[in-house]
């Protein structure tokens, strides 16, 4: 698969480095600091294991040339940069009609002192799924991915358990489900896809909120967990 990711940071490089070990062409890119992407992919990619071929496999170009070189695109920008990326974007006639599009995206904001919040206000009508759907009305719109912090994503830390569960939801058709699936699949994490209703994106973001009251409560703050793997009594 050709696979464009607007703002390869903590999850979108991480996610990139999954999928590059699986052949899939991917072209990074990132929002701020870009200068900084390059070594920051290096780092990432050989301290999980990658090959120097593997490394070179990677292509680079700005968010408007990720947007338009991926079949799928995966949108991993920082909430508060959402606006601006949309602008950029939108300058550049980019409308991703057609695309898969997987929001990774998680409305957590900042304050003037640099302190991240859960936005409540922005929560309450819409989620950041709906917010790029309005945004591009002809892109097939998915949510993934987002109840995962970025360092678990390395699916070799799961090599004595199961793999965390990776609920996804959106799609307007089976077939783009289908190809969602698998590539969260070949990243070695547990699919479970929660239908099509893109409202439902609001749930998903809200799980994020349960995710941060558990880790204050049951885990000593450390964010650093994953929801478990679903299983049917009929399996
Ligand atoms: N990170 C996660 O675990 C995670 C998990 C699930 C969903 N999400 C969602 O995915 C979207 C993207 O999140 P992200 O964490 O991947 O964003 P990100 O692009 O990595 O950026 C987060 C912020 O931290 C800074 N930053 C990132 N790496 C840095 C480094 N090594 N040193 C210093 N500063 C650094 C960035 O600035 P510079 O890069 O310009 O320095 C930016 O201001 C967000 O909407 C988020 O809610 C994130």
């Amino acid at each position: 698969m050709k696979i464009g990711i607007i703002n390869a940071g903590n999850i979108g490089l991480n996610l990139a480095v999954g999928w590059i070990r699986h052949g899939h062409d991917i072209m990074l890119s990132k929002d701020t600091h870009p200068e900084q992407l390059r070594e920051r992919a290096r780092t990432l990619a050989l301290g999980r294991g990658l090959s120097e071929t593997e490394l070179s496999r990677f292509r680079y170009g700005s968010l408007v040339d990720a947007a338009q070189f991926g079949d799928i695109v995966v949108m991993a920008v920082y909430f508060p940069r959402l606006e601006h990326v949309l602008e950029e974007l939108r300058r550049d006639g980019v409308t991703l009609s057609g695309k898969i599009v997987i929001d990774t995206m998680n409305p957590l904001n900042v304050d003037a002192s640099f302190s991240h919040f859960h936005d409540l206000k922005f929560m309450e009508h819409t989620s950041v799924t709906e917010r790029l759907q309005r945004e591009f009305p002809e892109a097939n719109l998915f949510k993934a991915f987002n109840n995962v912090p970025a360092g678990l994503l390395d699916i070799k830390k799961w090599s004595y358990g199961h793999p965390p569960s990776i609920i996804y939801i959106g799609g307007s058709s089976v077939e783009d489900a289908a190809q969602v699936r698998t590539l969260i699949e070949t990243s070695g994490f547990n699919p479970q896809f929660a239908g099509h209703d893109l409202t439902d994106s609001r749930i998903l973001e809200k799980l994020g909120i349960l995710m941060h009251h558990l880790a204050d409560n049951e885990y000593g703050g450390n964010i650093g967990i994953a929801i478990g793997v679903f299983k049917s009594l009929s399996e």
